[in-house]
């Protein structure tokens, strides 16, 4: 795993533009994987000053959110939403090629397998980008989660719901939902590559355990230690808890030449 740590969220959010970016203009057909919530506000902000300034082309990719809510898909909350107004408004990627789970679907279950199916079409997730709960989460794959576990309708963990309520997406505590669709770790794990991201102090305990600790489903993101090709970005705040802080800054320097994202994808 490759770890760096940034001085702050501006370059975090440029930082893990560029690993996107460079990865699109490779492979203009690349299929990414991508999340919600506030830490890929500020990569989203520099894909699309990308796009707009120096052309980056998004007509040709693909992508697949990690998760959604059981709401209704134009519910101002949705992830659905969330995409549309800090993303693909913005950029040249056709409705159609962007895609998040159906989180109203009658048959919840239905839909969550066919979405699996719908990224095996796809040829599967060249580049999954990944936020991390304070539950230690990946997606909505909550603790205890398997560790192979695929797309499926999923119970929110009190905490994520109360951070969700706390960040202010909803009126109250009982407006957050209390079922999700979510890809499951297996399905994640199969993503040729993985950007992990995670910012300010609020994270730091977590990012430790995730990093440091052992590889655990109360932890779901430590699963990550079972993939080849990973990058975890993070700014001093979500650092302040690791114990190895020195040497991942001297692997990076170390390291400085090498590409971050294996060039086979
Ligand atoms: C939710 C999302 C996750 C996200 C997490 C952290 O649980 N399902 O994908 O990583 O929130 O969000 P934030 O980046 O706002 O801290």
């Amino acid at each position: 795993m490759r770890v760096i740590i940034t001085p702050d969220y501006a370059t975090l959010s440029v930082a893990a533009a560029k690993v996107v970016a460079e990865l699109v203009r490779r492979k203009p057909t690349a299929v990414l994987g991508l999340a919600t919530g506030s830490t890929p506000l500020g990569l989203y902000r520099e894909l699309i000053r990308l796009h707009r300034d120096e052309g980056l082309d998004f007509r040709r990719v693909r992508s697949f959110n990690l998760d959604e809510y059981a709401l209704p898909p134009d519910d101002p909350n949705s992830y659905r939403r969330y995409m549309h107004e800090n993303l693909f408004r913005h950029i040249n990627c056709p409705d159609g090629q962007w895609k998040v789970p159906e989180g109203h679907a009658r048959d919840l279950d239905a839909a969550a397998h066919e979405y699996e199916e719908q990224l095996r079409e796809a040829g599967g997730i060249d580049l999954q980008v990944l936020g991390i709960g304070r539950a230690g989460h990946i997606g909505f794959a909550e603790p205890g989660s398997s560790l192979a576990g695929r797309t499926a309708v999923v119970a929110l963990h009190p905490t994520t719901r109360a951070d969700a309520a706390a960040a202010g997406h909803f009126p109250n505590l009982d407006a957050v939902p209390t079922r999700a669709v979510t890809m499951g770790v297996g399905t994640i794990l199969e993503s040729r590559a993985c950007l992990i991201l995670a910012s300010g102090k609020a994270k730091a305990t977590i990012w430790a355990q995730f990093l440091e600790g052992p590889v655990t489903a109360q932890v779901t993101a430590s699963a990550l230690h079972l993939h080849p090709n990973v990058v975890a970005i993070c700014d001093e705040d979500a650092a302040s808890c690791l114990h190895d802080r020195e040497q991942y800054r001297n692997a990076e320097r170390v390291l400085a030449d090498q590409p971050l994202l294996p060039t086979a994808i």
